[in-house]
């Protein structure tokens, strides 16, 4: 009996000590992970922050503010839907990122629109010089209506971590004509013949502006967004509309936190979301995806003197091996680096639909070329110094 006892001590002794010991190894090792500082992209893996935890940020945006880098994004759980909010991360290098917290937090005031179970997406943040405001845009769905609201919403803070307090979602440009829209399909009635989708006549109904006729009154349809703040100060939010098949560029007020009436339609049912943009020298350039939701699909890029279009079709910027689905990812971004002239880097997400929190962010330099077209190629593992060889 005693002897069972002595057994029985020893064995949860022997057994506590071994926990204690895997515990101070595990504890050790990831203090060192976390300490680790890191001085490259690696696309495709984990990424630690600066606490050794996987960086929660998708479908990221960005914003440079004295010497910072911030990078905001969804914090998705297993799920995808918004059960904290908007995280944000900080970096002097973009190599090492801070955990900066919760910039807008999802509301437990069940009036709010962005109570827990909402859909919050690829937010993104400028800076307003007039009013000193940090302005958040980003895409809402409402709980429980899948992807039906199509809204854009807009935060604010004084602090570039936040917290962001909610001001209002919408549907843009309600009332409000495309720029260069023709006065007589304004009037034009779209029967029977074109409510089914993916026919010759639906098509042509689509391309010359059916649903935004449809759409007028209660507003144009807002999903995948970016922000884009021109050389002139101009801001501009650019959207998939139209059930996805066309996007829309909008002009922001001068003080960031509303549509002008001032709009146009991107590449006419083109079926382009998952908007990046940015500027070298004369041109515009934009990434785009086509519609797959989380399943990748190949990219596409466009160029333009004016932000307002002409678009020209450049055609898929990833090139090699998987550059027919850019690399298993979805564009979110295009950030320019400080201080490097035509450094651009490709952001984007590798979704995991399965387990949203483990996906994984591919970053990739952008190659110019002599004739204005964008490259983008794989790398398993590259830095800044990739864009002092250019
Ligand atoms: C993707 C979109 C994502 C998300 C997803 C939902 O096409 O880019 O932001 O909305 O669809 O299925």
């Amino acid at each position: 009996m005693n002897n069972g006892i002595n057994y029985q001590f020893t064995k949860i002794f022997d057994r506590s000590v071994i926990g204690v010991s895997i515990l101070f190894t595990l504890s050790i090792s990831l203090t060192s992970w976390a300490q680790l500082r890191l001085d490259s992209f690696k696309p495709g893996e984990l990424w630690p922050d600066t606490d050794g935890k996987h960086i929660n940020a998708h479908g990221g945006g960005f914003l440079y503010s004295n010497g910072t880098y911030y990078w905001y994004g969804e914090h998705k759980g297993k799920e995808s839907s918004a059960q904290v909010g908007v995280r944000v991360y900080s970096s002097k290098d973009l190599y090492n990122w801070k955990n900066e917290g919760v910039a807008l937090s999802v509301s437990h005031d069940s009036n709010s629109e962005i109570v827990p179970g909402c859909v919050i997406e690829r937010p993104k943040v400028i800076f307003n010089e007039k009013t000193n405001t940090y302005v958040m845009w980003f895409h809402l769905e409402l709980k429980g209506q899948g992807y039906a609201a199509a809204k854009t919403a807009v935060a604010t803070s004084n602090n570039p971590v936040g917290p962001f307090k909610f001001l209002k979602s919408f549907r843009p440009n309600a009332g409000y004509w495309p720029v260069g829209f023709q006065k007589e399909l304004k009037n034009k009635t779209y029967g029977k013949e074109y409510e089914k989708w993916w026919t010759p006549v639906w098509k042509q109904g689509l391309d010359e502006g059916m649903f935004v006729n449809r759409d007028l009154e209660k507003g144009q349809m807002s999903r995948d967004m970016t922000l884009y703040v021109d050389t002139d100060g101009k801001a501009y939010h650019i959207h998939a509309s139209e059930e996805n098949q066309t996007l829309h560029i909008s002009e922001l007020t001068d003080d960031f936190l509303d549509f002008t009436d001032r709009w146009a339609r991107i590449l006419p049912g083109g079926q382009n979301e998952a908007p990046a943009i940015f500027k070298e020298g004369k041109y515009y350039y934009l990434i785009t995806s086509g519609l797959t939701g989380w399943e990748p699909n190949a990219a596409r890029s466009f160029r333009a003197t004016s932000i307002w279009g002409p678009w020209i079709a450049l055609g898929n910027p990833a090139i090699g091996i998987e550059s027919e689905v850019t690399f298993r990812s979805q564009s979110t971004y295009v950030l320019p680096v400080f201080g490097k002239p035509s450094a651009y880097i490709f952001m984007a997400d590798r979704w995991n639909p399965k387990n949203h929190i483990d996906g994984r962010y591919i970053w990739l330099p952008i190659t110019l070329t002599d004739d204005n077209r964008l490259i983008i190629e794989w790398m398993d593992e590259w830095n800044l110094d990739w864009f002092n060889k250019i």
